[in-house]
């Protein structure tokens, strides 16, 4: 095995390389501060692996996107979202009977409790619905059983059961929102076919349910399934290691993805996109702004931590925006928009030597648009999405027979010890 030495006063330490399955290394520093007393320090973790992971590879250089090593491209071509999670939380595709075990299960775990209904009528009408559905997704645990953590039937239920009821929690809440009557789900149709008629059914105007949508939604959810140690996916580990209920580590990893900076990025490109269209701002000049350092302006849905590529969720989310709305024979304004500043980005001497890329939030949006999805819900969309990858991630990390508690470390800065002072001789 590879190693690498440290020689820090006087004291030598062999730290091994590890190496992944598509060539990536790694030093495993876990003896060093034993060994010579130093931590290592590595603000935003850009340098940082917190754990080995058999379930998603991405090549950020190479823009590669792969679930249990199968490219993203061929599951969003013929996948549907359900067998995708399946593929990720269990490690293998289904065969025919295991994924119609599967939505038996979702379908026979699909309602929520009533009692639920009362929580959702307290939240003020402005609440936005990733705070409602984080808090709901907590309140589960009051309603279902404690999962014992070792017990891999009841584990396989509790995870069916988050996959099904989020998909009604979030449909729910905003029927709610809107003051509307909360429509149920229904046996004969299918995890997304269910979800965009729990969303738009009601009873004066049935809901129509199109394929395309139907189909679009798949694809949408399929690309937000995983994406490795992200924010949210990294903010489920660091919770779940304290060893709390899975509803409690999932839902602080809702509100971790809130943010605009992660999953919050999609909501924050069409408001951006509006503003644009809204006051019909010059493409040219908001180029400028997201360039200008004084300004904090940034150009939504463009860059990533990890692509320094055209994002491959991106590609296939544009290709699949531009059929949707041709297919629908729909004109979104926002889309010429979009299109005009990915133009103008792709050609700018800063955005070329930054290495920024549309990413997946970029053209979502107008996606969910299309679906009728409103803005603010668009993040619980990329929530119900990203599920499974927190499930399989949270699973993986449970069975791991290095798992600790995460506990990262400091270098403390401040003040040196002093001493208390009393009120009275404080100036
Ligand atoms: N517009 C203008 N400049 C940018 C942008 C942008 N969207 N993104 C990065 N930069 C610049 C940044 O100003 C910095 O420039 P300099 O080195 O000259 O100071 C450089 O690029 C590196 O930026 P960073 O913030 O250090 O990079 P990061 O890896 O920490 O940030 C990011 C990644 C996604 C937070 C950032 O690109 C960004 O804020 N993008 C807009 C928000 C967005 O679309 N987020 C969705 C990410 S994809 C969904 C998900 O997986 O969560």
């Amino acid at each position: 095995m590879e190693t690498i030495r440290v020689i820090y006063e006087g004291k030598v330490c062999e730290l091994p390389v590890i190496v992944g399955t598509e060539g990536e290394k790694a030093i495993d520093i876990s003896r060093l501060r034993q060994t010579t007393g130093l931590i290592t320090l590595d603000p935003g973790f850009g340098n940082t692996g917190s754990c080995t992971s058999a379930i998603t590879f991405m090549d950020g250089e190479k823009g590669i996107l792969r679930y249990r090593g199968i490219p993203v491209e061929e599951l969003a071509e013929h996948s549907i979202f359900t067998e995708t999670a399946y593929l990720l939380i269990h490690g293998v595709l289904p065969t025919r009977q295991q994924l119609n075990q599967f939505s038996v299960l979702l379908n026979d775990n699909s309602l929520i409790h009533e009692d639920m209904q009362f929580f959702f009528q307290n939240f003020p009408r402005a609440s936005h619905p990733m705070g409602i559905v984080s808090a709901m997704v907590t309140a589960l645990r009051s309603f279902y059983p404690e999962l014992k953590i070792n017990d891999e039937e009841e584990i396989n239920l509790t995870v069916t059961r988050l996959l099904s009821k989020i998909r009604t929690l979030a449909a729910m809440s905003y029927k709610i929102s809107r003051g509307h009557k909360v429509i149920y789900p229904r046996p004969d149709l299918t995890y997304c076919a269910n979800f965009l008629n729990m969303m738009f059914d009601n009873p004066v105007r049935p809901y129509c349910i199109d394929d395309t949508l139907v189909n679009a939604l798949n694809v949408f959810w399929i690309l937000h399934a995983d994406h490795e140690q992200n924010c949210s996916t990294s903010t489920v580990r660091m919770v779940g290691s304290g060893r709390v209920n899975l509803y409690a580590a999932i839902s602080a990893g809702i509100a971790a993805l809130w943010g605009p900076l992660h999953g919050g990025a999609n909501q924050a490109v069409i408001e951006m996109l509006e503003k644009i269209h809204r006051e019909g701002a010059n493409v040219r000049d908001v180029i400028l702004r997201a360039k200008d350092k004084n300004d904090p302006f940034r150009l939504m849905g463009f860059g990533h931590r990890v692509y320094k590529t055209y994002d491959p969720r991106a590609k296939i989310m544009k290709k699949m925006c531009d059929s949707v709305l041709q297919k629908l024979k729909i004109h979104d304004p926002l889309l010429d928009i979009a299109r005009q500043l990915e133009e103008t980005a792709l050609t700018d001497a800063y955005f070329i030597d930054h290495h920024l890329y549309p990413n997946v939030d970029f053209y979502s949006g107008i996606v969910l648009r299309a679906m009728g999805i409103p803005t603010n819900m668009f993040t619980v969309m990329f929530a119900i999405g990203r599920l499974p990858g927190w499930i399989a991630q949270w699973k993986e990390s449970r069975d791991d027979p290095d798992w600790r508690l995460s506990r990262p470390r400091q270098i403390y800065v401040g003040p040196a010890q002093t001493h208390y002072l009393p009120i009275d001789r404080r100036h």
